[in-house]
């Protein structure tokens, strides 16, 4: 098959409207994006720091804001400190398996410094260098998720690792300045994952102008995404049934309502403005 049929035959899989897209153009590199699926199964098998290491060389590549460079990959490789580390992330099993552990964090205390050797005031203390330096950080998650997948290996993002930020935050001691955005999973995948279906194009693609259909047709496409999703991967499990109760159809749209139905993580900005960071 070509790329640009596989391309999409990926696309049809992930989206309800991507029949009509052009793949004309379609290189290998847009194939394994396409194939993105987040790994949460490895094989007892070490992924060498210098490959890690490589990796978030390429990774750092990724543009950033200003040239700011204000977020840093921390590589976690001793056994005893990822078993520590992935006990505060959460139980779950498979964090605790996985052959390696990142965290990608922002890094605003370098900036800082600049202005104090340089005898100039940093005059932006607001959120919006709070927001650079996150972004910055996502970006750099993404970029090394791309480049791990390039080589084989299978990741999974980690918010879970803002669940417990205060601690988190002294067990792997960032300083003043330096917050954790996401921990990434990383290891050689033990089974081929399925490729989870995203909302249609028709909401998230917008050509010139932003183009809200209104609320009646969002949920006639959130409807018809729910049923169409179902039809290809039903939910395991129903959240929160003892509160809620058993949904008749349980969809994405179900899904999310019922897991932001409960606080998370409230307590994040408190931990930011810890860091020395203002929100305002
Ligand atoms: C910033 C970010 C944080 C995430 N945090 C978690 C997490 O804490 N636990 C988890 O199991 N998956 C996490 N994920 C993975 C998402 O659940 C996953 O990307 C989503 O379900 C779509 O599936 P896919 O990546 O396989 O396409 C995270 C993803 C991102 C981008």
């Amino acid at each position: 098959m070509s790329d640009s049929e596989t391309l999409r035959e990926l696309l049809c899989a992930r989206f309800q409207d991507a029949q009509d897209l052009d793949t004309g153009f379609a290189a290998a590199a847009h194939v394994r994006m396409a194939a993105h699926v987040s790994q949460r199964r490895y094989r007892d098998e070490a992924v060498p720091l210098p490959m890690l290491q490589t990796l978030a060389a390429v990774a750092l590549a990724a543009p950033t804001k200003s040239d700011l460079q204000s977020r840093d990959i921390l590589i976690v490789t001793d056994a005893a400190r990822r078993r520590t580390l992935a006990g505060l992330i959460g139980p779950d099993e498979w964090i605790a398996a996985a052959p390696a552990l990142l965290v990608f964090c922002g890094n605003h205390r370098r900036q800082r410094m600049l202005h104090q050797w340089h005898g100039h005031a940093f005059a932006n203390d607001h959120l919006d260098w709070f927001f650079n330096a996150a972004v910055d950080a996502a970006i750099v998650l993404a970029a090394f998720i791309a480049a791990a997948e390039a080589a084989g290996l299978g990741c999974c993002p980690l918010s879970q690792i803002r669940n417990r930020a205060a601690e988190v935050s002294a067990f792997l001691e960032l300083p003043e300045f330096v917050f954790p955005v996401a921990g990434l999973a990383v290891g050689w995948p033990s089974a081929a994952g399925q490729i989870s279906p995203r909302l249609p194009l028709s909401l998230t693609v917008h050509v010139d102008r932003h183009r809200d259909p209104g609320e009646a047709a969002t949920r006639a496409a959130i409807d018809d995404y729910d049923r169409w999703r179902d039809a290809r991967q039903p939910y395991a499990r129903q959240r929160r049934v003892k509160a809620l109760g058993q949904a008749d159809f349980y969809g994405w749209s179900q899904d999310k309502a019922r897991q932001y139905s409960v606080p998370e993580r409230a307590d994040f900005g408190r931990f930011v403005r810890s860091k020395g960071f203002s929100l305002d």
